[in-house]
């Protein structure tokens, strides 16, 4: 659940970083674009002011500190006649321009206009009146990243909650399926136990009915079982002792080698002592060989070698194999690869999930691939495994 937190809080935050950053650039656009109005309709309103005929520097001071527009040039050219293009006098106009000095590129914005037989051009530099968008960008930055610290507290809060929630549906829910299969338990041991008894009585009428029910409830029993183990089990707090790894792998090869061809890679000069539960760690690697067994492999190989910092358990199998897509969901609690590809064989999708308690439990990392077969591989490090 706390990945789950922490995802979604992630996420969030993204989320609200990318919107937040998109407002800011939308606000940046609009106010250039408004400082830009702004800046022009100011170069007209001083064009409005300038007699041409008069016009002096002490004019041009006076206007610069009116207008508090600065730097300010203004260009005026004597013309015998109004400029006519296309019958029509030329009409005021905006232009931008570049200048370059030593340090930058300015942009130059000036305002064209003609007056009583004088073209009148007046400019200033853009950058130069810069300073006061930068002053907005500057506090509405400041304002932004404050709101983008709240959203996230606020956030932070209302994802809790709802985790918080989700966690309490779920230990109803866990609480529920661990009644049910209590429930279930004691009745279906009953059952088995009287179809057992009835089996070893000489009546071959009903034999194959017994068995057939018998099949049914051993069925009916490991689910039950399943259930029960992910339902009940705290595994967080597990009471670990020093095992052998080797050990386990001798006492399961003894268990299924009738089953399966398992050949063995280990190297026997090493040792592979863990902190663990060795009851725990032996369902984890049957389930694995079950599953081998289960899904049509003719032999299982199984490796345990040893590094600086880690021991390495490798099963791997000659079976049906694994379509790649499917491999990232087969730990997941009910999840079976669809059913075509398992055509008649039972079971539940609850295998792979035990395994995977059990091994976070340890520590233990767990790789699966698949190309001809199915190849498990285990990872225990020996530090942790050590320390806890
Ligand atoms: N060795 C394997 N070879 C091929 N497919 C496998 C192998 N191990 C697991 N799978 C696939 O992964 C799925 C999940 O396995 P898992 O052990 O969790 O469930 P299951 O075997 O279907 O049921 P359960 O173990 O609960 O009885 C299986 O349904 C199967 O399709
Ligand atoms: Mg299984």
């Amino acid at each position: 659940m706390n990945n789950l937190k922490n995802q979604l809080f992630y996420k969030f935050a993204l989320v609200v970083f990318i919107l937040i950053l998109l407002f800011e650039g939308a606000l940046m656009i609009a106010l250039k674009k408004s400082f830009d109005m702004h800046l022009k309709d100011k170069l007209a309103l001083v064009a409005s002011q300038i007699r041409p005929e008069h016009f002096s520097s002490q004019k041009l001071l006076e206007i610069q500190k009116k207008d508090k527009i600065f730097p300010l040039f203004v260009n005026i050219i004597k013309t015998k006649q109004e400029i006519i293009i296309n019958n029509k006098p030329i009409k005021p106009t905006y232009k931008a321009s570049y200048i370059y000095n030593s340090y930058k590129r300015e942009k130059v914005i000036s305002y064209i206009t003609q007056k009583n037989g004088y073209i009148i051009k007046i400019s200033t530099i853009y950058s130069s009146n810069d300073d006061k968008i930068e002053i907005i960008k500057t506090i509405s930055l400041l304002i932004s990243f404050v709101i983008y610290l709240i959203v996230l507290m606020l956030g932070y809060k209302f994802i809790d909650t709802i985790i918080a929630q989700i966690e309490i549906s779920f230990k109803k829910l866990k609480n529920f399926n661990s009644n049910v299969s209590h429930e279930l338990k004691t009745p279906l041991a009953i059952m088995k136990s009287e179809i057992e008894v009835g089996l070893m009585s000489e009546n071959k009428e009903c034999d194959k009915t017994l068995r057939s029910l018998l099949q049914e409830i051993n069925y009916l029993n490991d689910i039950t079982e399943k259930l029960l183990f992910l339902t009940k089990n705290d595994l967080n707090n597990l009471n670990l002792q020093e095992i052998d790894l080797e050990d386990i792998i001798f006492e399961l090869f003894e268990k299924y080698s009738n089953k399966i061809h398992i050949s063995l890679d280990i190297d026997e000069n090493d040792t592979y002592i863990i902190k663990g539960d060795k009851t725990l760690l032996k369902m984890a690697i049957s389930n694995l060989i079950e599953n081998s067994i289960k899904y049509k492999a003719q032999k299982i190989d199984i490796t345990l070698k040893k590094t600086k910092n880690k021991i390495i358990l490798i099963i791997k199998d000659n079976g049906m194999g694994i379509p790649k897509e499917k491999l990232p969901f087969i730990f997941d609690e009910f999840y079976r690869v669809d059913e075509s590809h398992n055509k008649n064989i039972k079971g539940f999708g609850l295998g792979l999930s035990i395994v995977k308690n059990i091994l976070k439990a340890h520590r233990a990392k767990i790789k699966v691939k698949s190309e001809k077969g199915v190849e498990f591989s285990i990872e225990f490090p020996l530090k942790e495994c050590s320390n806890s």
